[in-house]
């Protein structure tokens, strides 16, 4: 029975992730490493309820799916309640194996250890703890709030009752989940998306057409609700980076964008930073 949810890493995607957690009833910790980066997000996801409240689609008050985010800096004892984590920290191998180690030796025995990895295996973020049977991905998508899909995906190790239970904990928070069945680079989703952003990205390298050009295709003739590279600004020029460069490195095959590097390196990486294909106010 899972009542007490951890979610590490208050950035786009965690905080998105705490916000629909305590929006389904349950008591939200929210860390991160300062005080400055939770009070941003708490913001943020204050902004995203009030939002959902003036529309007539949150059943409570703002302030009460509020009092259920608990934030905590750095990682500490309190967490003994914990019924599942989840990790949404850099796409960095490294950074995710300590910090899984460090969850293993805080949370109960019993907790479920997920990991909202985009790209990066499974198998090898648990193979940084020893109860490699609670290890699992729950791929959500940005922003959590209004996707509806998040992908649940099983380590080599991950046991049946983990994935059961992790399933009907994404079915309470009112998304769709659906399963991954092997454990490969970028799962599903990304498997085809970043096909096509690096099939998008290679057609403006190689100067076919302008990046405005595949933005319109997308969306007057594809049908998307953003344009490919709005799309790369939104998630992240820098997630899109590391999220193909992890895949390809795995052996995916796709166009590698030197554009994405570059722009990675420059710190202009979409809307967070102002400034990637296109600026923001
Ligand atoms: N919370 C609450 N409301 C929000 C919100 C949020 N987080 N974000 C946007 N809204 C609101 C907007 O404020 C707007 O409200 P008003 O009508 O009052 O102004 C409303 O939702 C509609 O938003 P927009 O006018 O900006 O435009 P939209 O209709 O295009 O909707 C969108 C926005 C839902 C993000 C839509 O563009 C969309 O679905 N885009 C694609 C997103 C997508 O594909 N995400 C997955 C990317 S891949 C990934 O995340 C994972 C990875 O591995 C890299």
């Amino acid at each position: 029975m899972i009542r007490n949810v951890l979610v590490v890493g208050a950035g786009t995607m965690g905080h998105g992730i705490a916000e629909v957690s305590a929006i389904a009833g349950y008591n939200v910790y929210l860390s991160d490493v300062s005080k400055d980066i939770l009070n941003n997000a708490i913001q943020k996801v204050k902004w995203s309820l009030e939002k959902l409240y003036e529309k007539g689609n949150l059943k409570e008050s703002v302030e009460d799916v509020l009092g259920r985010i608990k934030t905590i800096e750095g990682l500490s004892n309190e967490l003994r309640e914990i019924d599942i984590s989840i990790e949404a920290i850099p796409e960095k191998l490294d950074l995710k194996r300590q910090l899984f180690s460090k969850l293993e030796e805080l949370l109960p025995n019993n907790a479920i250890l997920a990991t909202n990895t985009s790209s990066l295996p499974i198998t090898e973020i648990a193979s940084a703890v020893k109860r490699q049977e609670r290890v699992i991905g729950t791929h959500f998508f940005n922003p959590p709030v209004l996707m509806q899909l998040v992908e649940i995906i099983r380590g080599s190790k991950t046991s049946d009752d983990t994935v059961k239970q992790t399933y009907e904990f994404i079915k309470s928070l009112r998304k769709i989940p659906i399963m991954v069945n092997k454990d490969v680079p970028g799962f599903v989703v990304n498997r085809i998306l970043l096909r096509i952003i690096t099939t998008a990205c290679m057609l403006v390298e190689k100067g076919i057409c302008e990046y405005t050009a595949i933005d319109a295709v997308a969306r007057y003739k594809l049908g998307f609700p953003m344009g490919i590279f709005e799309l790369v600004d939104y998630t992240g020029v820098d997630v899109n980076y590391y999220v193909s460069s992890a895949m390809m490195e795995r052996g995916f095959k796709a166009y590698p964008c030197k554009t994405l590097e570059e722009m990675t390196k420059k710190g202009d990486l979409g809307v967070k930073s102002g400034k990637g294909f296109y600026t923001y106010p």
